[in-house]
C-alpha cells in the first residue's frame, strides 16, 4: 500500500481499511500494554495517533521510537475516542526509518524564538515553523492566482542589475574580485573594466525599473522574487534578503493603483483564513488570541486614503495633546515606523494609505504634483507591520523625469534604456511593491520578520 499523507488521512472514513504512514514522532505515551505515538509528517499541523499494542512488537524496536525519529507505520484505520480526530491509526507493523537520539534539540516544547533562529536547520519540524512556512506557500500560490486571474503576466526581471532603483545606495556588490585583498585606500579607486560584467554590478533592490519596460508593453505584470538590501537595520521588520511583488500596470493612475493594492491584500488575507484554517488557528491560540479577528476586520473595513500633509496634521495634534514619540514630526520628515502605526492603530484604527509625499523623501520616478512639492506615491500602512506597501504613479513626461534625475544626479549613463519607454509611446502608468514578508508578519502574526522566512539574511546571520 502507498503511503497516505496525514492531512488527507485525517479527512477519511474508511473504518477498517489499511493504511501506510510515514513521519517524524513527536511524543510517545501510554502504559505498559499500550502506547500512543503523535506522528507528524508536515503535510498538516495536526498529529495522527498512532495507536501500539505492545504485546504484539519487538522490544527492541520499540525503543528506538523515541521523539524526533522517523518511522513508517502499517496499521488499520479506526475510529478515535478521544484525541480530538475522528480517526487514528491502530499500527501492525512499524519500520523504524530513522532513529533519533537524545541530543535532538527539539525534545522539549516551548522553546524560545531566539533559540530556534539558532536552529534555523531543524526549525521547520516545530508546529510553530510547520505552520509558517506551510502559510508561506499558500500565499505565495495566492499572489499568482490573484494575479494570473486578472490578466496579469508574470514577468522575471534580473536579479544581478547595474542600475539601483530606489537611488539609496543599499546595493550588495557582485564581483568576481576579491575585494578584501585591496587595502581599504585602494578600494575607492577599483576599475571593474576587467571584472565579469565589465562594470559595476550588484543584487537588486527592486525589480521595478524592467517591471516598467514589460507594463509599457504588455500592460498588466507582475514580478515575484527575491530582493536585497545592504541597509544596515536590525529591526524586526527589515532583511537583507526579502521577497518582494511589484505590480506594474499600464494607463492606471494612483487611484486605480490604490484600488489594485486594496484588492490585492485583502485576497491574500482571505485566502488564508479559508484555506490555512488550521495553521492560522493554531498560531491564533498558540501566540496571538487577536490574529484571526485582525484579519477579518482587514476584510470588512475600507482602508483609509490619507495625504502625507494630512497625516502629519495628525501627528502634529496627536504631539500637542502629549503623546510621546521618540522620532519629531514636522511636513517633510520620513515617518518612522512609531508614526505609521499611530495613524493606523491609535488614530483611525484600520489599514491606512498615504498618498502624495513629499519629492525630497521619495524616489525619482514617481509622479511629480501641480504644487511642485509633493509625488503621486502612495504607501499602505498596517497595524502592528507599518509599512507593508509601497508605490506610485510614474513620471512618464520625459522632460520632467530628466529634470528630476538630473537634480537628484542619479548616473544618467545607467539610465538610457530606462528613459526609452519616455521616449517611444511613452503613457501613463502605476505601480507598487508589497514586502512578501511583512504581508506573512501581519497574516501569520509573528512579531518578528527572522520568523516568517526559511533563511533570514539579516547583519552577521548568512548561516544555513
Ligand atoms: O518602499 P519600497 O522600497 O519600494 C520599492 O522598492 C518600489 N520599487 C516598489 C514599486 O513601486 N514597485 O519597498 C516596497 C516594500 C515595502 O513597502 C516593504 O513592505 C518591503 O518592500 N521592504 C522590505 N521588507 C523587508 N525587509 C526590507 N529591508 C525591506 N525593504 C522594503
Ligand atoms: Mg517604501
Amino acid at each position: 500500500i502507498g503511503r497516505t499523507k496525514i492531512v488527507d488521512l485525517l479527512k477519511r472514513t474508511d473504518i477498517g481499511a489499511m493504511v501506510n504512514v510515514k513521519g517524524w514522532v513527536r511524543t510517545r505515551r501510554g502504559s505498559k500494554q499500550v502506547n500512543f505515538i503523535a506522528l507528524n509528517d508536515g503535510s498538516t499541523i495536526n498529529n495522527l495517533q498512532v495507536v501500539v499494542d505492545l504485546a504484539n512488537f519487538d522490544e527492541e524496536m520499540l525503543k528506538l521510537i523515541t521523539t524526533g525519529a522517523c518511522i513508517s507505520v502499517n496499521g488499520e484505520m479506526v475510529e478515535s475516542v478521544g484525541s480530538g480526530q475522528k480517526v487514528e491509526v491502530q499500527a501492525r507493523e512499524i519500520e523504524v526509518l530513522g532513529t533519533c537520539d537524545n541530543t535532538y534539540p527539539l525534545q522539549k516544547k516551548g522553546h524560545s524564538m531566539e533559540f530556534l533562529r539558532e536552529i534555523a536547520h531543524l526549525r521547520p519540524r516545530t508546529n510553530t515553523f510547520g505552520a509558517v512556512f506551510r502559510i508561506r506557500h499558500n500565499m505565495a500560490i495566492a499572489i499568482h492566482k490573484f494575479f494570473h486571474d486578472r490578466g496579469f503576466f508574470y514577468f522575471h526581471t534580473p536579479i544581478i542589475t547595474a542600475s539601483d532603483c530606489e537611488g539609496a545606495g543599499q546595493m550588495f556588490q557582485v564581483t568576481t574580485m576579491n575585494l578584501y585583498d585591496l587595502k581599504k585606500d585602494e578600494r575607492g579607486s577599483i576599475s571593474y573594466e576587467d571584472d565579469f560584467f565589465g562594470k559595476q554590478a550588484s543584487l537588486t533592490v527592486s525589480g521595478q525599473l524592467e517591471g516598467e519596460l514589460a507594463a509599457t508593453a504588455m500592460g498588466s505584470i507582475y514580478t515575484f522574487g527575491p530582493t536585497f538590501r545592504a541597509e544596515n537595520s536590525n529591526t524586526p521588520r527589515h532583511l537583507a534578503e526579502f521577497w518582494m511583488i511589484e505590480p506594474e500596470v499600464a494607463f492606471n493612475d494612483i487611484i486605480d493603483n490604490m484600488d489594485l493594492a486594496e484588492e490585492f491584500i485583502k485576497y491574500c488575507v482571505k485566502w488564508a483564513l479559508d484555506n490555512c484554517a488550521d495553521d492560522v488557528k493554531f498560531l491564533n491560540d498558540m501566540f496571538d488570541k487577536g490574529l484571526i479577528e485582525r484579519l477579518q476586520g482587514v476584510l470588512n473595513d475600507d482602508f483609509v486614503r490619507l495625504p502625507y500633509t494630512d497625516g502629519i496634521k495628525i501627528l502634529e495634534d496627536a504631539v500637542a495633546k502629549g503623546h510621546k514619540f521618540e522620532f519629531p514630526v514636522y511636513w517633510g520628515v520620513d515617518l518612522a515606523s512609531e508614526h505609521e502605526r499611530y495613524l493606523v492603530e491609535d488614530h483611525f484604527k484600520r489599514p491606512v494609505i498615504l498618498t502624495d509625499y513629499p519629492k525630497e523623501i521619495k524616489a525619482f520616478y514617481m509622479k511629480q504634483n501641480e504644487d511642485g512639492k509633493t509625488v503621486r506615491a502612495m504607501d499602505v500602512l498596517f497595524p502592528k507591520i507599518g509599512e507593508i506597501i509601497g508605490g506610485s504613479e510614474r513620471e512618464s513626461d520625459y522632460d520632467k523625469l530628466m529634470t528630476r534625475i538630473e537634480e537628484m544626479h542619479i548616473p544618467m549613463k545607467d539610465m538610457w534604456w530606462y528613459l526609452d519607454t519616455r521616449k517611444f509611446g511613452t503613457c501613463p502608468h502605476s505601480g507598487f511593491g508589497l514586502g512578501f514578508e511583512r504581508l506573512l508578519l501581519f497574516v501569520t502574526g509573528m512579531a518578528n520578520i527572522r520568523d516568517v522566512i526559511p533563511f533570514p539574511r539579516t547583519p552577521r546571520n548568512a548561516d544555513f
